[in-house]
């Protein structure tokens, strides 16, 4: 199938996402907030716009680092394996970390991503999810804060990608192929 024509119809307005912003930022900010040694993991690249506009709302002192993993390339279809393209900068040991992610999806990322942050001793560790497709999932994987649950729909903008356009949109849209 061709998959170069498309239109983009969109699910989550940019109004929409910025209110649910403050609102995950303000349980984010009582959740943590008697520690100074948060550091904010974020999962490049489809959170990038989401860790921005979440670390301006956060009532916290934090440090952000950034780990990159391989993403699905130019297909809509998950890899389930997961490999760590790009690791933190800095040492997680006793220190306090929100991992940021753009979507949890069949959930093998977070699963893995979780499972390597833990092994280096962190003293606490949660994790905001902007989206969550919970009818996609294949393992047992729990963001501590959603932002909105979706269906089964491939979506871009706000930092997520479709063969890395689309990023730029200012909201969330779901891809339709149309196939001629
Ligand atoms: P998972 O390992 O299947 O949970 O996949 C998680 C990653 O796949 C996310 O961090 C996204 O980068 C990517 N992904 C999942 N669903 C979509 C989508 O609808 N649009 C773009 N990227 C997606
Ligand atoms: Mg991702």
């Amino acid at each position: 199938m061709d998959h170069s024509n498309y239109v983009i119809e969109q699910m989550i307005s940019a109004k929409s996402i910025a209110a649910r912003v403050e609102t995950l930022a303000a349980e984010i900010s009582e959740h943590f907030a008697d520690t100074d040694k948060l550091i904010i993991v974020g999962l490049l690249r489809g959170s990038f716009v989401f860790i921005a506009d979440l670390v301006r709302e956060l009532d916290l002192p934090c440090e952000v680092d950034f780990l990159e993993t391989s993403s699905y390339g130019n297909s809509t279809k998950s890899s389930r394996e997961v490999r760590i393209l790009k690791d933190l900068r800095g040492e997680i040991k006793g220190r306090d970390i929100l991992v940021v992610e753009d979507i949890v999806d069949t959930g093998h990322t977070l699963k893995h991503v979780i499972a390597l942050l833990k092994s280096r001793g962190p003293a606490r560790l949660e994790v905001c999810a902007l989206l969550d497709k919970p009818a996609r999932r294949e393992v047992d994987v729990k963001a501590t804060w959603i932002g909105f649950e979706i269906p089964d729909k491939f979506v871009v903008g706000y930092g997520i990608d479709y063969a890395q356009r689309n990023r730029n949109l200012d909201h969330i849209g779901a891809v339709r192929f149309i196939d001629n």
